[in-house]
This record gives C-alpha cells, sequence and structure tokens, in this order.
C-alpha cells in the first residue's frame, strides 16, 4: 500500500523563536494522527537545529528545502546532505518551481540534488508542474513527463516522494480541481518504474479543499505552502478526514 506524506513547506519564513511558537500550537492537536500518514515539516536551514531538538521522539518527520550535490565544497551558499542527516533531517524537497524560476534550477542539477540526498539516506519530494501558459497551449503532460523522465534518470524509486505542483496553484488561492489534480498524478503514475511511490498534490492546499482532495484515488498526500505556517490550518490538513 502506499504511504501518505503531508509535508509543509515552510519556504523562507519563520525564524527559530516562530518555529518554537508554532509547534507549541500544533503539537497538542496530533494526539491522535492516525497512523497511516507521515508528517514533515520542511522548515529553513536556519530552524533545522531547534527543530531537530524539538520533534525528538514526536511523530513528525523533519524536512529540508533543499540539498546540494556534492558533500563539501566551496559552493558558497549552499547546503550538503551529511550536515542535514547530521541533524536528523528525513526528508528534502528537490527542484521546487521556486527554485527553478528564480534560482536557476534545472532539470540536470535536480537529478543531481535527488542522487545526492539518496546516496546520504534522505527521501527526496521532487516537485514537478506545469506553468499556466503551458496548461493553456495543452502542454501539461509533455511538460510532466519530460520533468519525471529527465530528474527520475538513475534515480531509486524506491526511496521517492514526487509532488505534483501546477505552478499556477501555488500561492494563488486557485487550486488545481481535486479530479483534475487526480487526473494528471495517475498519468504521472504510470511514467514511474515504480508504481508504489507517493504522489502529493500541492498548490493552495488549505483545511477546506484537503478532504477533497484526498479523497481522490491517486493522491497521497500534499505538499503544502501558505496553510502550513498557522498551526490551526496545518493540524486540520494532516487529520484529513478522508478515508481511502
Ligand atoms: P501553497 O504552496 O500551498 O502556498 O500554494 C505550495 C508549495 O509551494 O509547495
Amino acid at each position: 500500500m502506499r504511504k501518505i506524506v503531508i509535508a509543509g513547506n515552510w519556504k523562507m519564513y519563520k525564524t527559530q523563536a516562530d518555529a518554537v511558537a508554532f509547534l507549541q500550537g500544533f503539537m497538542p492537536h496530533l494526539n491522535d494522527i492516525a497512523d497511516d500518514r507521515e508528517v514533515v515539516l520542511c522548515v529553513p536551514f536556519t530552524a533545522l537545529v531547534g527543530m531537530s531538538q524539538s520533534l525528538h521522539g514526536s511523530l513528525i518527520r523533519l524536512g529540508a528545502q533543499n540539498v546540494h550535490w556534492e558533500t563539501a565544497g566551496a559552493y558558497t551558499g549552499e547546503v550538503a546532505a551529511p550536515m542535514l542527516t547530521e541533524l536528523g533531517v528525513r526528508y528534502v524537497i528537490v527542484g521546487h518551481s521556486e527554485r527553478r524560476q528564480y534560482f536557476g534550477e534545472t532539470d540536470e542539477t535536480v537529478n543531481l540534488r535527488l542522487k545526492a540526498a539518496q546516496t546520504a539516506g534522505l527521501t527526496p519530494i521532487l516537485c514537478v508542474g506545469e506553468t499556466k501558459q503551458q496548461r493553456d497551449t495543452g502542454e501539461t503532460e509533455s511538460v510532466i513527463f519530460s520533468q519525471l523522465e529527465n530528474a527520475l534518470n538513475g534515480i531509486d524509486q524506491t526511496n521517492l516522494v514526487v509532488a505534483y505542483e501546477p505552478i499556477w496553484a501555488i500561492g494563488t488561492g486557485d487550486t488545481c480541481e481535486s479530479a483534475e489534480a487526480n487526473r494528471v498524478v495517475g498519468l504521472m503514475r504510470a511514467q514511474l518504474t515504480n508504481p508504489d511511490v507517493p504522489i502529493q498534490y500541492g498548490g493552495s492546499v488549505k483545511p477546506d479543499n484537503v478532504d477533497e482532495i484526498m479523497q481522490q484515488p491517486e493522491i497521497d498526500g500534499a505538499l503544502v505552502g501558505g496553510a502550513s505556517l498557522q498551526p490551526n490550518s496545518f493540524a486540520r490538513i494532516v487529520n484529513f478526514s478522508a478515508r481511502r
């Protein structure tokens, strides 16, 4: 059975003090989190040390938002996989559209980062998705298949999560219709060699749409940006009530 993975992506939000305050509000909601789901918080690098201590012994897994492909070196501003695993980090987002759009991430660097993450024992969350223009011109499938094929070249699909994140739905409140997200995720699954890879949906997932999204049979979780910043809303999301 495919694992359900609900991951918060804090992006460039929250100081260490903010992260502590978040956990104080969030943890009390997690008493009876269903054991069929994995909850991950992908926090800024600066919050990892504190979060690693605070989450020790909890059910929440720690995630980072990027990783370099070398284990060490002259790469100013980058972070290497051993620096993450030392802190107990288990997951890392790779190839988020904001990295691709603003920081020159390409399918080739995404592939290198995926390999480095897996070599270090991290589980990468690979993000793929089309722009509004690509969707409007009927290129959704070809764009996503090409991103998958290039990123997954030589990648072990037994230690992998994939996220379908239509770029036009990220941070816009304009969620992809759940049946359409389900359709695209099903097509993505058919491109994989391992059909058990969890495939998340991401893009304006909120407390009021998470149940419908998680009812979709192909969707195995959510990658949540804005709504993961508030303890109550992220708690509602991880405690989604839909059952497959
Ligand atoms: P959003 O972001 O939930 O704020 O749309 C999702 C993401 O970027 O992963």
